[in-house]
């Protein structure tokens, strides 16, 4: 059957159907306008654990897996690589074992190596499910949900089908895993995508990808409906990939004169967290297009739907009925 719940893992954004992008995205809704009520907090997941198993810093996804497991009811156990066994050289197998021994009956993962959410679902070392939450420069498939429930939001004439949108992603796409989540999700949903960088921060290979790729902004800028900001990920940067922070910022920032020459209803995302002045001025970040904070409230929702889903929690209670 072609539902999440046939599926043991979100490893990937290429694993999901368009049927599934939009089961996640309807339940994340449906979920929404429950705990929006009176029900802040629905007991589906009572008894089940989620690990939050973070080898790499995180505000954002670290914290809305929290809140989205705590208001399904779950235990949530986290672990953070800092301060923990790792530094005495512990490696992912036992660490992971240690924490299903404890009862985790989900783990979500944050790992700087690609591959890593795979090689813990298919290396037979733990039987819980696994969420890719970020595995270096490879893939953030709750990002792009995410991003898919922002965006369908602002544009709700494209509820079940993208077609007829574009979208921008623009910057550190070279060492960007929101952006290669992003492109295959927003790719199945039907939307135009254009990739906006440097020639120095696009990806070897790009060509074969199935999004436009354009080197210069301002050709782009008028016509996209979203426009995703990027971080400059300097901390994965062993070499000058721009001239100067400054001349980075005029070429391909989201500076007050591109701000104005966005269309009326464009929305301005940003994954975070957000260099201000560099990819995006304080200006834009803050001005009303921007759908950022927007960003971070759906996170909560959508997480609450993959983990929902994932884990085959009981029937969502009507409205009212189970406090
Ligand atoms: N967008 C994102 O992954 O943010 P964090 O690194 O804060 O989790």
């Amino acid at each position: 059957m072609d539902t999440v719940a046939s599926q043991r893992h979100l490893l990937s954004a290429k694993d999901l159907s368009l049927s599934q992008i939009l089961e996640i995205l309807d339940t994340a809704r449906e979920l929404g306008r429950i705990t929006d009520g009176p029900m802040k907090k629905l007991p589906t997941l009572r008894g089940q654990t989620v690990v939050n198993l973070f080898f790499e810093d995180s505000t954002r996804t670290r914290l809305s897996f929290e809140s989205a497991a705590k208001r399904l009811s779950a235990d949530v156990i986290n672990f953070s690589a800092k301060g923990s066994s790792v530094s005495k050289g512990e490696g992912l197998k036992d660490t992971a074992q240690t924490l299903e021994a404890m009862g985790a009956d989900l783990i979500v993962i944050r790992h700087s190596a690609a591959g890593a959410a795979q090689r813990l679902a298919e290396s037979g070392w733990v039987s819980s499910s696994i969420v890719n939450a970020g595995d270096g420069t490879h893939e953030h498939p709750t990002q792009a949900l995410l991003d898919a429930y922002t965006i369908r939001t602002h544009f709700p004439e494209c509820e079940n089908s993208f077609s007829g949108l574009h979208i921008g992603i623009v910057g550190d796409i070279l060492h960007s895993r929101v952006a290669r989540s992003n492109v295959l999700l927003l790719v199945t949903l039907g939307a135009k995508v254009t990739l906006i960088a440097p020639p120095t921060l696009m990806p070897v290979g790009v060509e074969s990808w199935p999004v436009d790729i354009s080197y210069d902004l301002d050709d782009a800028l008028t016509s996209l409906d979203a426009i995703m900001m990027l971080r400059i990920q300097s901390e994965r940067m062993s070499e000058l990939f721009f001239p100067s922070e400054r001349e980075y910022a005029r070429d391909y920032g989201l500076g007050n004169l591109r701000l104005n020459l966005l269309k009326e209803k464009a929305i301005i995302m940003h994954p975070g967290p957000m260099n201000r002045g560099m990819e995006i001025s304080a200006a834009s970040a803050d001005n009303r297009k921007s759908a950022i904070l927007e960003q971070v409230r759906n996170g909560i929702l959508v997480r609450m739907s993959v983990l929902y889903l994932l884990l085959g929690g009981n029937p969502i209670p009507v409205e009212g009925v189970l406090v």
